[in-house]
C-alpha cells in the first residue's frame, strides 16, 4: 500500500501539475512608414481584446511580440516570421496587412508547428497555401461581388475598373467583372496600376475618356486610397457624372475627415463599419478608441485583429497551451460568434471567415463627423473567390 502511494506521488511529480507558461504571439504589421495607421489599428484591436478579456488563457500568460514591416516586402516578412519562431519562440503568428507578406510566410508554418491568423491580407488564395492559415479579415471577392450586384441594381451599364496590380487588386477586378458581366453589364476597360502609383490624374483622364458611367476601384487602404478618392473628386470625373464604386477600403473611417463633404454619398461594400449598430460593436469601439488614443484613427484592421485574438484565445484554450498547430486550427473550424461587425463563423473547409457584407454610404452625423452608414446587408457570405482559385 505504502509503495503504491509512493509510486502515485512519484508519477504526479513526473507529469507535474499544469504549470503556468507564457505563450507568445508574434504580430507582423506596418507599425511605421506610410501605412503606420493600419498597423496602429492592429494593435488597437489586440489591446481592446486583451483589455476586455484579460491577458491570460487558463493559467498561461499571453504576450504579444510585435515586428514592423512598413510596406509589402515578402523577403522581410519571411525573415521576421522565422526570427519570431526561432529566436522568440512564438507559438502563433498573426497580423499581416499585405498579401505578399502573408504569402511568403505560409511555407514555413508546418515545419515551425505554428498557426497563422491573418488579420488583414485579403487575397482569396492565401488560405489555400497552408492548412495552418485561418483568416479573420475579408477577401476582395467577398466585398466586390456584392458591389457588382449593387451597380447592376442601380442601373449602371458600363464600368471601367481600376485596381492596384497585385493579388487583392486582381481579385477585386476579376470578382467585379465576372459578376457584372454575368448580370448583363459591360466592362469597357480594365486598368491595373503599379502598387507604387501615387499620381492619379492620368488615370482619371482615362476614366473620363472611357465612356463608362461608373468606375470600380481598389487600392490597399492607406495614403494612396486617400489620394485616389481625392483625385476622383478633383479631376472632374465626378462632375462628368461617372459614379464611384468601390469596396470599403476606399472610404476607411480614418480617411473621411480629409475627404470631407466631397465624399458624401459614395457607395462602398465592406465587412465592417465603425458605425455598425450593435451592443458588441459599442463595447468594441469604446475599448479600441481608448487603445488607439486618437478616435479619428480607428479603422477596419482593428476588427480583424480583435476577432483574430478571439480565435487565438480559443486555440490556446483548446490545446491547453501546448504547441500543436494542427490541433489549434482544428479547434476553431466552424467556430461561430457575434463579432463587432455582426455574426461571423470560421468556415470549416476554407478556414476563412463567413460574414455579412454591408452596402454603406458616406454620411455626416449631427456632430459633423463622417461615417459609413450601412444601408443594405448581404447576409452570411462565404468567400466566392475560393471556387475561382481551386
Ligand atoms: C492586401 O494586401 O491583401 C490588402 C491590403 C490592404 C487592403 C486590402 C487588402 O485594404
Amino acid at each position: 500500500m505504502r509503495n503504491l502511494l509512493l509510486a502515485a506521488v512519484a508519477a504526479i511529480a513526473l507529469v507535474g501539475p499544469a504549470s503556468a507558461d507564457t505563450i507568445k504571439v508574434g504580430v507582423v504589421g506596418p507599425f511605421s512608414g506610410p501605412f503606420a495607421i493600419q498597423g496602429k489599428n492592429f494593435k488597437a484591436g489586440i489591446d481592446a481584446w486583451m483589455a476586455l478579456n484579460g491577458a491570460k488563457v487558463g493559467d498561461d500568460d499571453i504576450e504579444i511580440v510585435y515586428r514592423d514591416i512598413p510596406t509589402a516586402d515578402p523577403a522581410q516578412a519571411k525573415a521576421l516570421a522565422q526570427e519570431l519562431v526561432v529566436k522568440e519562440g512564438v507559438q502563433y503568428l498573426a497580423g499581416f496587412y499585405f498579401t505578399p507578406d502573408a504569402m511568403a510566410v505560409t511555407p514555413i508554418l508546418e515545419q515551425a508547428n505554428v498557426p497563422l491568423v491573418i488579420m488583414n491580407a485579403a487575397t482569396s488564395a492565401i488560405v489555400t497555401k497552408s492548412p495552418l492559415v485561418v483568416r479573420t479579415s475579408f477577401t476582395l471577392w467577398q466585398t466586390s461581388v456584392p458591389m457588382a450586384k449593387v451597380a447592376k441594381g442601380r442601373g449602371v451599364k458600363k464600368v471601367i475598373t481600376v485596381v492596384s496590380d497585385y493579388g487583392p487588386g486582381v481579385d477585386a477586378e476579376t470578382a467585379f467583372t465576372t459578376t457584372f458581366k454575368a448580370d448583363g453589364g459591360e466592362v469597357v476597360e480594365s486598368i491595373r496600376m503599379p502598387l507604387s502609383t501615387n499620381d492619379f490624374s492620368p488615370i482619371m483622364q482615362r476614366v473620363k475618356d472611357s465612356g463608362a458611367d461608373a468606375v470600380f476601384a481598389f487600392l490597399p487602404s492607406g495614403p494612396t486610397t486617400l489620394g485616389f478618392v481625392k483625385a476622383y473628386n478633383e479631376n472632374g470625373v465626378k462632375e462628368a457624372g461617372v459614379t464611384f464604386l468601390a469596396p470599403g477600403d476606399l472610404t476607411q473611417e480614418s480617411d473621411l475627415p480629409a475627404l470631407g463633404d466631397s465624399a458624401l454619398g459614395i457607395l462602398t461594400t465592406f465587412h465592417y463599419s465603425i458605425a455598425h449598430d450593435s451592443p458588441e460593436n459599442k463595447t468594441f469601439v469604446e475599448a479600441a478608441r481608448k487603445a488607439i488614443g486618437n478616435p479619428a484613427e480607428l479603422s477596419f484592421p482593428s476588427v480583424g485583429a480583435y476577432d483574430g485574438m478571439h480565435v487565438i484565445y480559443k486555440m490556446i484554450e483548446a490545446t491547453g497551451g501546448e504547441q500543436n498547430a494542427q490541433k489549434a486550427v482544428d479547434a476553431v473550424k466552424g467556430l461561430a460568434w457575434e463579432s463587432p461587425r455582426g455574426p461571423v463563423a470560421i468556415d470549416a473547409d476554407s478556414r476563412h471567415i463567413t460574414q455579412n457584407i454591408y452596402l454603406r454610404e458616406v454620411a455626416k452625423a449631427e456632430d459633423g463627423t463622417y461615417y459609413n452608414k450601412e444601408i443594405q446587408t448581404f447576409e452570411k457570405m462565404g468567400d466566392p473567390g475560393l471556387a475561382a482559385v481551386k
